[in-house]
């Protein structure tokens, strides 16, 4: 076993859908792991596993979970990230594997708000001597569940920008790129931008959505007006206004497929047909 998994890993946000495929497959691989979640309840996790209750806003209630691990796996929070860096240097953590979005080194998006958290978090880190290997997805396909309670309600999907074309990454995919890092890959290798193997429309993965339900799905193109209200409902006016900038830069042919995928696990990325076929009962 590699020098770095001496001491058992932690896991955070271990239900979330990126951090249960790192738990599953660093047990897979043997790796003694902890596991946490902000109020873990019993049965949530697989037996045997160490849990621990810890928030990232909240850096005291981290100490335990943090004491005697060797590598944390963690996801990109602003509020209370210097006390979460100084938590993990006073535990002596020799390696944070942190969650962080492929937009921060992307040319186009490097400046859109909605990446602001990410950057400020990878700052934090890289500014103190806690080493950090960032994992950075571009486009998750996760973000297609968005959709699901409006195809299930209607049958149908309302779409800002439907051309625009992504290259959306399984999040099983970026959990095994995770487990490199955890297992002793280093940032050269595994913290480019990761995507799905090709770029496909919006329009093209709701059919593929489709495809996996049986039924054919239409797509209405809502105005940029109409989807600045749309998302308004969930998230602030700023933001709404960075995700609506981000599908322009997407139509705009801005959102590419990388390698990275390909170069860090030796096999290609998992293409949207199957993450569809994976999530197919989010969508009935
Ligand atoms: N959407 C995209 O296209 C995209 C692109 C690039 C990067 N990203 C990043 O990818 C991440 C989403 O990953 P995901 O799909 O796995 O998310 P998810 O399924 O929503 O899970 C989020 C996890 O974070 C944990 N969490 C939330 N607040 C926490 C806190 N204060 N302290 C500790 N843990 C906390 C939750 O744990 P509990 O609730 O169990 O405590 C949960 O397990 C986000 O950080 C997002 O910014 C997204």
């Amino acid at each position: 076993m590699p020098d770095l998994l001496r001491k058992p890993t932690l896991v955070m946000g271990a239900r979330g859908s990126v951090g249960k495929f790192v738990l599953r497959r660093l047990l897979d691989k043997g790796v003694p792991v902890r596991a946490s979640a902000r109020r873990p309840r019993p049965g949530q996790f697989p037996d045997g596993v160490e849990v621990f209750a810890a928030d990232l806003t909240d850096p005291a209630s981290l100490v335990p979970a943090f004491d005697g691990a060797g590598q944390v796996f963690l996801y990109a929070h602003r509020e209370g990230v210097d006390g979460v860096v100084e938590t993990a240097r006073a535990a002596g953590v020799e390696r944070v594997v942190l969650l962080s979005s492929g937009s921060v080194i992307h040319p186009t998006s490097a400046g859109n708000p909605i990446t602001r958290e990410h950057r400020e978090v990878e700052a934090a880190f890289a500014d103190s001597d806690v080493p950090v290997v960032p994992i950075r997805p571009l486009v998750l396909a996760t973000n297609a569940l968005r959709w699901a309670s409006e195809i299930r309600a209607t049958g149908g999907l309302e779409l800002y920008r439907p051309q625009a074309m992504t290259a959306p990454v399984h999040e099983r995919d970026v959990a095994a790129v995770a487990c490199a890092a955890l297992t002793g890959a280093a940032a050269s290798e595994v913290s480019g931008m990761l995507t799905g193997p090709v770029r496909l429309s919006l329009r093209g993965q709701v059919a593929a959505i489709g495809r996996a339900l049986g039924t054919e799905i239409p797509v209405t193109e809502l105005s940029r007006e109409a989807a600045l209200r749309a998302f308004s409902q969930d998230m602030s006016d700023s933001d709404a206004e960075a995700v609506v900038r981000f599908f322009d830069d997407a139509a705009a042919g801005n959102s590419p497929a990388t390698s990275t995928v390909q170069d860090v696990l030796g096999y290609p990325p998992t293409g949207f047909d199957t993450w569809a076929a994976d999530h197919v009962d989010d969508f009935r």
